[in-house]
């Protein structure tokens, strides 16, 4: 089945509300309406910036998405300092970022609460970004996809079939975020390849060839080409190359 790539910006703790605006205007004003035949591109900002960055899609009529990067598993209540699905979804955002490994390495974020997380977004009717990724210790012991595919299998556990077919899978090797090393492309597409082979064994294989895996880390409009034609690879998660819209566009227009 030809999956639709889907190339999707990580922010990170980036952009104020002022400079999103910029930054999300600069993406704008490059926009092509043919783009969403080909692709599928959202924008994931620090929550502050969620609604400025949605308002400016929607003024200029793109068809550029906005999600989260992290969201709490509970509708509502006592969580100092947590927000909630409905509360991005009143925003409009179609999706949130869940388990990056920044959020697992530095916030403790653990994989049954990676799973609470992609349960609210799926039956809110929204969909999860599922981080998953090795660090260097785990590759170099040679366990990389046991280790992920086990991220996998618990993101997804009593996720149904229905559920889980909107959702996504970020392959991000954590010694490749940021790092400027990129995985090879046999490398993204192996571990890829194995990703997809436990969301059929979870979900059976139509599926699981229906859903989107990215790879992340490091990917730049110099790597996308190489990364993008590997047959289990669907799209990016882009931290760095997001934050410019030139090199952002250049991923984009890589897919079409
Ligand atoms: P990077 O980040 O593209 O800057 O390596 C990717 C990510 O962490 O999602």
């Amino acid at each position: 089945m030809a999956r639709k790539p889907l190339m999707a910006g990580n922010w990170k703790m980036n952009n104020t509300i002022g400079e999103a605006v910029v930054l999300t205007q600069e993406i704008s004003n490059q926009y092509e309406k043919e783009w969403p035949e080909s692709v599928d591109i959202v924008i994931c900002p620090p929550f502050v910036d969620l609604k400025p960055a949605k308002t400016v899609f929607d003024f200029d009529k793109t068809k550029i998405a906005v999600g989260a990067q992290n969201v709490y598993g509970e509708p509502a209540g006592a969580f100092t300092g947590e927000i909630s699905v409905p509360m991005i979804k009143e925003i409009g955002c179609t999706c949130s970022i869940v388990g990056h490994s920044e959020r697992r390495e530095l916030f403790g974020e653990t994989n049954e609460g990676v799973n609470k997380k992609v349960k609210a977004l799926v039956a809110a009717g929204l969909y999860a970004i599922v981080c998953v990724g090795e660090s260097l210790a785990v590759r170099e012991e040679g366990t990389t996809d046991e280790y992920v595919c086990a991220q996998v299998r618990a993101a997804f556990a009593g996720v149904d079939a229905r559920e889980a077919t909107t959702c996504v899978v970020a392959y991000e090797p954590i010694w490749a975020i940021g790092t400027g090393r990129t995985a090879t492309p046999e490398q993204a597409e192996a571990v890829c390849a194995a990703i997809r082979a436990t969301l059929s064994e979870m979900f059976g294989e139509e599926v699981a060839e229906g859903m989107r895996v990215l790879y992340g880390g490091s990917m730049n409009p110099g790597n996308v080409g190489e990364l993008m034609v590997q047959p289990n690879v669907d799209g990016g998660l882009i931290g760095g190359a997001s934050l410019k819209a030139a090199s952002f566009v250049q991923l984009i227009e890589a897919c079409l």
